[in-house]
């Protein structure tokens, strides 16, 4: 079937962020930590990115953000916003996309948070700058934030401290922050990792209501991919620096195709809570910067042959949104070797063996 859709189809949504072919440098250039990462989110999308620790997660953000580290940059690649190529923006132009167009919340809510300020001034200060409200104007909008991310007794929490306020208060603060100017796209980094489960469920259902009530586009990592499927709609798994397989995230859970993704997935026992035994991937991703020609987990992989050693190997579509990064994706052997990578063996992780790297505890611990 080929041509234009019918005048009724529904128009696919608009594309919010855009990431091609991102090539991330650390050490001043000298050694690349990301290497051709794309991905996009659209509007009224939640993406989940995974990986082992390392993997990349938190540069990608940080780059579609604009606030890399010192010694790190952008060495190729495009990233848009909303059509918009910002891959060189002048800070000042980043100014304004971020709050007004783009929010951000990361695991630790103090170090963004002023200490000796209530959370009221911080929010109106947000508030009076970006949307140029009137002091009165700015407090009202603040309470009713506090109260749309589900903050009790709102006008209480404008006038504390955050020293005064628990974990999950402080995360919704964070993503009141985050929210106050009506952004298009949240990035949030491990927003809901340091919160105890009932509290991070409800982080779960609020970033769930903004999709929905706004449209909001949201870029989300995280370590527990019983969250992942929770939340998202598609899932993006990276590995040393690359993207291995993206996908539709039940499509991911169900039947991944990536040998490492399968490993991760029996790492965490999603869908499985009653089995929790610790199971590891032995070895250890290569290190960052490291030359490596063909597959970056062919030091680990149960499946991996001599093709996979040969050259750069770049991503099969396997359908309309699925794709993987392996030589082996449609051998149908390659079903049964998942099998392989399999290690219950929580004595040797509690007795830190250097041979098996158990991944992140939190994905462990699932
Ligand atoms: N400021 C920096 N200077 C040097 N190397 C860095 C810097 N920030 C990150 N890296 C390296 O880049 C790689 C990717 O780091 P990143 O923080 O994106 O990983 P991550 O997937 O977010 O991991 P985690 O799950 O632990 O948060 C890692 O090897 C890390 O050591
Ligand atoms: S390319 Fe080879 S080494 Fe890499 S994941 Fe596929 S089978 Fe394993
Ligand atoms: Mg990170």
């Amino acid at each position: 079937m080929s041509g234009n859709p019918p005048p009724d189809s529904p128009q696919p949504p608009d594309e919010i962020l855009g990431i091609e072919d991102l090539h991330v440098t650390v050490h001043h250039g000298a050694a690349a930590a990301l290497r051709g990462v794309s991905l996009t989110v659209h509007a009224g999308e939640i993406v989940g990115l995974v990986g082992e620790s390392g993997s990349g997660k938190t540069l990608t953000c940080r780059a579609a953000l604009s606030v890399l580290p010192p010694g790190v940059g952008v060495a190729r690649g495009t990233i848009t916003f909303a059509g918009q190529d910002v891959t060189d923006l002048p800070p000042r132009r980043w100014e304004r996309l971020h709050g007004s167009h783009i929010g951000a919340v990361f695991q630790d809510p103090t170090s963004y948070l002023n200490p000796n300020l209530t959370v009221g001034s911080q929010l109106t200060e947000v508030l009076r700058v970006k949307r140029r409200l009137t002091r009165a104007q700015a407090r009202e909008k603040a309470i009713e934030l506090l109260t749309a991310v589900g903050l009790r007794q709102a006008w209480r929490v404008f006038h504390q401290i955050p020293a005064e306020l628990s974990g999950g208060m402080l995360q919704r603060t964070m993503i009141a922050i985050a929210i106050s100017c009506d952004p298009e796209l949240l990035i949030a980094d491990e927003a809901t990792t340091a919160l105890d489960v009932t509290i991070q469920a409800e982080i779960i259902e609020l970033i769930k209501d903004l999709r929905d009530q706004r449209g909001l586009a949201v870029l989300f990592v995280s370590h527990d991919l019983a969250v992942i499927r929770e939340l998202c709609d598609r899932v993006v798994v990276f590995y040393a620096g690359e993207v291995v397989e993206s996908g539709p995230v039940e499509e991911i859970i169900e039947r991944p195709r990536h040998p490492y993704t399968r490993a991760l997935l029996r790492v965490a026992s999603v869908g499985d809570f009653q089995r929790r035994e610790l199971e590891v991937i032995p070895g250890q991703p290569p290190q960052v910067g490291a030359r490596i020609t063909g597959c970056r987990f062919a030091e680990r992989c149960p499946a991996a042959v001599a093709a996979c050693r040969t050259a750069d190997i770049a991503l099969t579509r396997l359908g309309t949104a699925h794709e993987a990064r392996c030589v082996r994706v449609n051998d149908p052997a390659l079903a049964t070797t998942s099998a392989a990578v399999t290690a219950p063996a929580p004595a040797a992780a509690s007795a830190g063996s250097a041979a098996a790297t158990a991944v992140d505890p939190e994905l462990a611990s699932r």
